[in-house]
């Protein structure tokens, strides 16, 4: 079987340069998901997490290397269109992703794009309303949401599409704790049936992944389990990530009782 068919995503020597600015955020970046994988994504500020999310949605083009989504290859401008129903993305600011003059509308968007039957239109459409408490703005423009109930509308609008791999850019930026709680329930409720790709700033969030990945210096490094990584204190140091408070807790008692640690 070749890599394209194994992996739904696979990815290799991957590079992109934005050229006008002669900047190269991902350089030979490597990276196999397999169908149904949950894959957290860490990395500092400017690390190339978001280009290389629109690469895999095919709204970049790779500068060199391979990148398969889907049995689509990337590299192509007819692979790019063709994956463009199949892989949702929630990008980090909502207001770049509204364009209908509704709440109800904008959910039903991309659903009637791709020409699903009006009476399961109707049931996704109320199903995300209920589900991210926007039923009492339905019939409002999606203009004169907050910030964070934008964010809860712009993640309906994605998952009603039902696409075969979800990409979340930071999604739980803007959102308080009770929107935070709504965004995870979604991502277990869809874990092991979608392919998942969570980039976030926060190891807490990380934590529901199947696997934690860290983008350095282009480049993608797989770091395993997320709490077996997170437990290893030497890794942790190596790619400055800081764990979960819990894990330094951890650390603390065993250190206390004088327990011998996991690194
Ligand atoms: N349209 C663009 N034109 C030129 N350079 C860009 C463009 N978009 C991003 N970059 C540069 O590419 C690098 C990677 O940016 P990217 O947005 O992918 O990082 P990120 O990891 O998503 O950062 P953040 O955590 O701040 O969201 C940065 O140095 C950025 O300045
Ligand atoms: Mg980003």
């Amino acid at each position: 079987m070749q890599e394209t068919e194994k992996f739904c995503i696979y990815a290799k020597n991957l590079s992109f340069v934005f050229h006008a600015e002669n900047t190269q955020p991902l350089k030979d970046l490597s990276l196999e998901v397999q169908s149904g994988e949950t894959i957290a994504l860490l990395g500092a500020n400017g690390s190339g997490k978001s280009t290389l999310a629109k690469l895999l949605t095919g709204l970049l083009e790779p500068t060199s290397g391979e990148l398969n989504v889907l049995g689509c290859d990337l590299c192509t401008p007819e692979g790019r269109h063709e994956v463009r129903g199949e892989v949702g993305i929630v990008f980090q600011y909502p207001d770049e992703q509204m364009v209908a003059t509704t709440v109800e509308r904008e959910i039903a968007f991309g659903p009637e794009n791709l020409r699903i039957e009006s009476s399961e239109i109707r049931r996704r459409v109320d199903h995300y309303l209920a589900h991210f408490h926007l039923d009492r703005y339905k019939n409002q423009s999606p203009v004169n949401l907050s910030g964070g109930e934008k964010q809860r509308l712009a993640l309906a609008s994605v998952l009603a599409m039902e696409p075969k791999i979800l990409i979340m850019d930071e999604v739980t930026a803007l959102l308080d704790p009770r929107g935070r709680e709504l965004v995870m329930a979604s991502i277990k409720e869809l874990k092991g049936k979608t392919t998942m790709l969570l980039i976030t700033q926060k190891p807490e969030e990380a934590m529901i992944a199947d696997r934690l990945t860290v983008l350095r210096e282009g480049a993608l490094h797989d770091l395993g389990n997320p709490a077996d990584a997170f437990q290893n204190q030497a890794l942790m140091q190596k790619y400055n990530i800081q764990p979960p408070l819990v894990f330094n807790l951890l650390h603390a008692a065993s250190r206390a009782a004088n327990l011998p640690e996991n690194n």
